[in-house]
């Protein structure tokens, strides 16, 4: 059973290891998560996920990062962590993801994202286009 809290400043070692982990997530400062709508997901007492999401309007928001431990994804992690973090809302949800990345995009199809646009030349390190999803709850 995965528990979902709000993130804090002792959960940020684990966050970073989880993100070293997955190629597929953005690189920021793990730090920089304690500003915004920071969640984990535990198991056994264990950090094995996180997403970082922001209200952009009273009916937008963005996901800004998602990620799971790799020894514990298809285990519907991240799926309930996306639950906790929208439970209630009412509108947009966007997020960019990189063109190369189709493990996330089949995630977030299976959710019910639909590909909106495309931005070449939006990611660098390596630069990569990125496709912009969107989520309409209502
Ligand atoms: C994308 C990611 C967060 C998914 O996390 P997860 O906890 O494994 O996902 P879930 O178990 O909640 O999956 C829910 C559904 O998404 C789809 N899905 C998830 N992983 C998939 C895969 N490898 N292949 C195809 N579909 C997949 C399936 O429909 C799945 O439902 P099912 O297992 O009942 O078939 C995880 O693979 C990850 O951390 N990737 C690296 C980081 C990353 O790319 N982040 C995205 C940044 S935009």
């Amino acid at each position: 059973m995965t528990a979902i809290r709000r993130g804090g400043a002792d959960d940020l070692d684990a966050v970073a290891a989880i993100q070293e982990a997955s190629p597929g997530a953005a690189r920021w400062r793990a730090a920089d998560y304690l500003e915004q709508d920071f969640r984990v997901a535990i198991e056994r007492n264990r950090i094995v996920g996180f997403l970082v999401a922001r209200t952009l309007a009273a009916d937008e928001r963005e996901i800004l990062n998602l990620a799971v431990a790799p020894d514990f994804r298809r285990r519907g992690v991240a799926r309930a962590l996306l639950a906790s973090a929208f439970k209630g809302f009412r509108g947009g949800v966007f997020l960019e993801v990189r063109e190369s990345n189709g493990v996330a995009q089949e995630f977030y199809k299976s959710l019910g994202f639909k590909e909106l646009s495309k931005r070449p030349g939006y990611y660098d390190s390596p630069p990569e286009t990125a496709i912009v999803m969107k989520f309409h709850s209502c």
